[in-house]
């Protein structure tokens, strides 16, 4: 295979190698210099792959995908960005493997790490990942828990950077369940980068005290500025990126519904709160969306509670749906950048390979 040798260049002097045979489970373990490498890596390989060059770094390698609860983007982003580096892969859903009923994580990883040369997680205890990651010994990546998101924030963070060509100081604005994984990574990710990031929900949903503590010490460190307020229009004012995600996670009960609602529905993202951003503004969103009647659950939400809360009668819950329509939204380039960025964590983290001129 013929790789480019400007890639293989670039790649060395961005010193990714130095990411090889370590574990992606929170951006809490990558310092700033480490995440800039990996969403330079992302940037170098997306021009490469769209440019037909191949960049099979890892050709012959295998790996894992273990999924607890559903996905779309971070399977099908896993899937082809293992292809493009030349591995096979084996998808394990929720049903139809041992692990967890009749075998524990401590024991799947030690059998599957004989197997692969690196194995995606996705679950509820967050736990449950390092257990893994301790005992697989090969590279595990966190593909999602109930407490951290941190692939979904490479992605974030890279078409951040695609239209403000940086992160330092960004104004942005996370929006709504400010406890769940996505709101978790972003307040880690903007503290290790240096943004001005504003958490923007009621009280009750604002983040873990212990988190925002380690935030608030990494922010000092990296001059980021971090707000928490329960007022929407101040919160939103002048941001150059609204993000929001779903008002109840998975793994959460049906009965958090009304709860949940009656506390975001103030919380929606509209246009007149796009409208009130910098002129260059950009809606974001980790997808899926609830956006209108196109899926069962909206259907099933604005039937029971659209005649409580009018905001939600037409199945638009976090977001409308002329925002996530509108020319604010770049929900699919940042749903397409899953796949860039995975694929250089995935790149970087494996074990070198000795037969790509990687030393
Ligand atoms: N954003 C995200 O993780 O999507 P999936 O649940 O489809 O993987
Ligand atoms: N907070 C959401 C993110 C989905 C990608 C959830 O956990 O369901």
């Amino acid at each position: 295979m013929k790789i480019d040798p400007a890639l293989v260049d670039i790649i060395k002097a961005q010193k990714a190698q130095e990411l090889s045979q370590r574990n992606f489970l929170t951006l809490k373990h990558f310092t700033p210099t480490e995440i800039h490498a990996l969403l330079d890596l992302s940037h170098v390989t997306r021009m490469e792959v769209r440019r037909g060059l191949p960049v099979k770094f890892h050709s012959g390698k295998k790996i894992a995908l273990l999924f607890q609860k559903d996905s779309t983007r971070t399977r099908c982003a896993f899937e082809v960005a293992a292809r493009d580096l030349g591995m096979d892969v084996t998808y394990i859903g929720p049903s139809g493997s041992q692990m967890g009923k009749k075998e524990s994580i401590k024991d799947t990883a030690r059998v599957l790490g004989r197997y692969y040369d690196g194995i995606q997680f996705r679950g509820h205890r967050h736990e449950d990942v390092e257990i893994l990651a301790q005992y697989a010994g090969v590279p595990v990546w966190n593909g999602l828990t109930d407490l951290y998101h941190p692939t979904q924030v490479m992605a974030d963070f890279m078409t951040i950077r695609d239209r403000f060509g940086t992160l330092k100081d960004i104004r942005m604005a996370y929006v709504g369940d400010a406890r769940n994984n996505v709101a978790n990574s972003l307040l880690i990710g903007a503290a290790k980068m240096g943004m001005n990031f504003t958490i923007v929900a009621p009280k009750e949903l604002w983040p873990d005290p212990e988190l925002v503590a380690y935030c608030q010490e990494e922010a000092a460190l990296n001059d980021a500025q971090l707000h928490f307020t329960d007022n929407m229009q101040e919160g939103t004012l002048n941001q150059e990126v609204i993000y929001t995600d779903v008002w109840v996670s998975m793994g959460e009960p049906d009965e958090v519904w009304r709860d949940r609602i009656a506390l975001l529905h103030p919380y929606q993202v509209t246009k007149k709160i796009m409208r009130k951003c910098s002129k260059r503004a950009i809606f974001l969103h980790c997808l899926p969306a609830f956006h209108g009647l196109d899926t069962e659950v909206g259907r099933d939400i604005a039937e029971k509670f659209g005649a409580t809360f009018p905001a939600v009668a037409q199945g638009e819950l976090e977001v409308t749906n002329e925002v996530f329509e509108s020319d604010w939204s770049k929900v699919f380039d940042q749903a397409e950048n899953r796949l860039h960025t995975i694929r250089a964590i995935m790149l970087a983290t494996l074990k070198k390979s000795e037969n790509y001129g990687w030393e």
